[in-house]
């Protein structure tokens, strides 16, 4: 029998950006309706989150915008400053991870990281604290090239593991069968999240004679073979697999125009577009792990004490949302949906 309608435990999205003023106060409802929780990316411009105390001036905006009951889990970047002791600090501000950007490969990373191994010494102060390392795991470089990024640099990620075998560690968006195949082998402190958009495109998608700009994000989709490893994975119950939607809100003239912005912003759609992909393939038993469960207990949370009510209901996502002067276009835009959150 089909299944029309399901309540499911609140889900954690472990990667999403809100930014900062305007763009916040628009996006932030739409992960604090959805989601109990979300970890928060400290990329945001003209000051990234580099310290305890930027994140927690970060968490008491992300409150004040936000009109539910919601719970930002903060992350500061780490890069060539940051010292041990600012890990410390961090802990002690209930920071919950830290992120590496490696240098150029996204929005906002001009700031990040050449050569991983420089930081050892505050991936060793992580560890000691129990504060989580996020990477962004594309290889940095101009020689190297872009669809290789990933796939590369799991080599860092598994030196990483070896060296420091307590540190928790998420690979994050991982858009490759390789980085898949890798995250499995290795060991209880390594996972990846996945995206949403990540499941849909390839990168038929992004360009296919034509430049769809609002499906441009990095790391960028892969082939179809990748999309449907990725599939796999987040709907295997495999439990070092777990969501981060990685929306990522930019205003539309930052997408429409030359050297536009990467980053797909899909928090209107996220969970229902969840369902509607785990129901085609068969799983949608499976959901809760992937989006409540597994990366909570990853994490070392309790899991969120709210319940979300998803119904097989068409409609149309918007083809914008305002945004001060200016508007932003979520993933999707003007298609068609089957899966609702009852609010
Ligand atoms: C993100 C952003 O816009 O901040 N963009 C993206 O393409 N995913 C940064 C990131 O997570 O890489
Ligand atoms: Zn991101």
């Amino acid at each position: 029998m089909k299944v029309k309608a399901f309540e499911m435990i609140k889900g954690d999205d472990m990667h999403c950006h809100l930014r900062t003023g305007v763009v916040l106060k628009s996006v932030v409802d739409f992960t604090s309706k959805y989601w109990g929780r979300a970890i928060i990316m400290p990329n945001t411009t003209p000051k990234a989150v580099l310290t305890a105390d930027i994140a927690s001036a970060y968490r008491n905006a992300i409150k004040i915008a936000c009109h539910d009951n919601f719970e930002p889990l903060m992350t500061i970047q780490i890069n060539d400053k940051t010292t041990p002791a600012m890990i410390a600090e961090a802990k002690k501000a209930g920071v919950v991870a830290g992120k590496v950007y490696p240098k150029g490969v996204t929005t906002n990373s001009e700031n990040g990281v050449i050569d991983l191994k420089s930081l050892y010494p505050v991936f060793e102060a992580m560890q000691e604290q129990d504060i989580l390392l996020l990477l962004h795991g594309e290889m940095p470089g101009e020689n190297v090239f872009c669809l290789d990024r990933e796939e590369i640099f799991l080599k860092e990620l598994i030196d990483l593991n070896k060296r420091l075998c307590n540190l928790k560690i998420v690979l994050e968006h991982i858009t490759t069968s390789a980085a898949v195949e890798c995250i499995r082998r290795l060991g209880s402190n390594v996972a990846a999240t996945i995206t949403v958009h990540h499941l849909i495109l390839t990168l038929n998608d992004v360009s296919d004679g034509k430049l769809h700009p609002h499906n441009f994000c990095m790391p960028i989709a892969k082939r179809p073979t990748d999309r449907a490893a990725l599939i796999e994975a987040a709907t295997s119950g495999h439990f070092r697999f777990f969501y981060g939607g990685d929306s990522a809100p930019h205003l539309e003239e930052n997408k429409e125009c030359s050297e536009g912005c990467a980053g797909v912003f899909n928090a209107p759609i996220a969970l229902q577009l969840l369902a509607q992909i785990f129901e085609e393939a068969g799983k949608l038993d499976r959901l809760e792990n992937f989006t409540s469960k597994f990366g909570a207990e990853f994490y070392g949370l309790s899991q969120n004490s709210g319940i979300i009510n998803l119904v097989k209901k068409d409609w149309t996502v918007p083809n914008s949302y305002p945004c001060g002067e200016s508007k932003i276009i979520p993933f999707m835009a003007g298609q068609t949906l089957h899966w609702q959150v009852e609010e």
